[in-house]
């Protein structure tokens, strides 16, 4: 006569902890948090709270599967589980390691035009060290060696290059596996974008342009959480939409020179172009 431990997940009706059915791969200041929280408007999904980086952290990848699913929020059966670590796209081992837990997995990117990106990363990098009470170089002294060419090195201008990355996706996963939202469009229309999204995740539609009010002083829409009976305000921290610093016409335009290639090339892989200004 044995007594069987009890089995805590046989209730299958109970949220329970699940792999995520799709991750936000990136891209880092593409919009990856606005489109996180507003893909969390939708009944059927839950999203984990924090960036969980698991698959491009050594000492989390280590913990294991088991890990990474604890740090995801608790779903019911028919919800789907969602993280954004928007260093995975740039991360040389992350398609093969998100390919072996889940070939089938839906994974979303957020692109917006390379030189905003650019500056928003040089923004963030900047206001971290201010922060800190460090000086910080000029965007052009980091951007251009001192002969003018564009300096591939700096990380973030490297960031830009979508095309470099987007190859070692394609490889591990079929188109349809990845869906690209506009980060330009999330900004200014995101109910279009999140219909999308919905779309893709095979979600029923419930995201509306009512979801969202734009918020003059911030300069950006914010969200209605339906989570109570009167909806909750939401509007992203005062560190996403921040001012960025004054970058000359001549740097851009030099900027959009270099990366007009590395743009066309993209929309050739992907099948669609963006049309980001040259
Ligand atoms: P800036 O702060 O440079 O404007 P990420 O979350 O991937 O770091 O992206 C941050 C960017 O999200 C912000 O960059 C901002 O432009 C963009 N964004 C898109 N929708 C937003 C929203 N509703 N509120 C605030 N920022 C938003």
């Amino acid at each position: 006569f044995h007594i069987h431990p009890v089995d805590t997940q046989v209730d299958n009706s109970s949220a329970i902890h699940r792999l995520p059915e799709c991750i936000v791969i990136g891209v880092r200041k593409g919009g990856t948090r606005a489109l996180l929280d507003m893909i969390n408007l939708h009944s059927q999904v839950k999203i984990a709270k924090a960036e969980v980086h698991f698959f491009d952290i050594e000492t989390n990848f280590h913990l294991g599967l088991e890990w990474y699913k604890s740090q995801m929020p608790k779903t019911m059966p028919g919800e789907l589980a969602i993280e954004k670590s928007p260093s995975y796209f740039v991360t040389e081992s992350v398609p093969q390691r998100i390919f072996a837990m889940n070939p089938q997995i839906l994974l979303l990117l957020v692109l917006r035009d390379p030189v905003t990106r650019l500056i928003s990363d040089y923004t963030q990098i900047m206001y971290n060290h201010l922060e800190r009470g460090r000086t910080f170089k000029s965007f052009e002294e980091l951007v251009f060696f001192p002969n003018k060419s564009v300096n591939t090195g700096y990380e973030a201008v490297a960031k830009s290059i979508y095309v470099q990355y987007i190859h070692r996706w394609m490889h591990f996963f079929p188109k349809n596996q990845i869906h690209i939202v506009n980060g330009d469009r999330l900004i200014h229309q995101p109910w279009h974008e999140l219909r999308k999204v919905e779309q893709f995740l095979g979600l029923p539609l419930q995201i509306e342009k009512n979801d969202f009010f734009f918020n003059s002083t911030k300069g950006f829409h914010c969200l209605k959480k339906k989570t109570s009976s009167n909806p909750e305000l939401h509007c992203l921290t005062k560190s996403k939409g921040r001012a960025h610093p004054n970058i000359t016409d001549e740097t851009k335009t030099r900027l959009r020179k270099f990366y007009a290639q590395f743009n066309y090339d993209l929309y050739n892989v992907v099948d669609r172009d963006f049309g980001w200004p040259e």
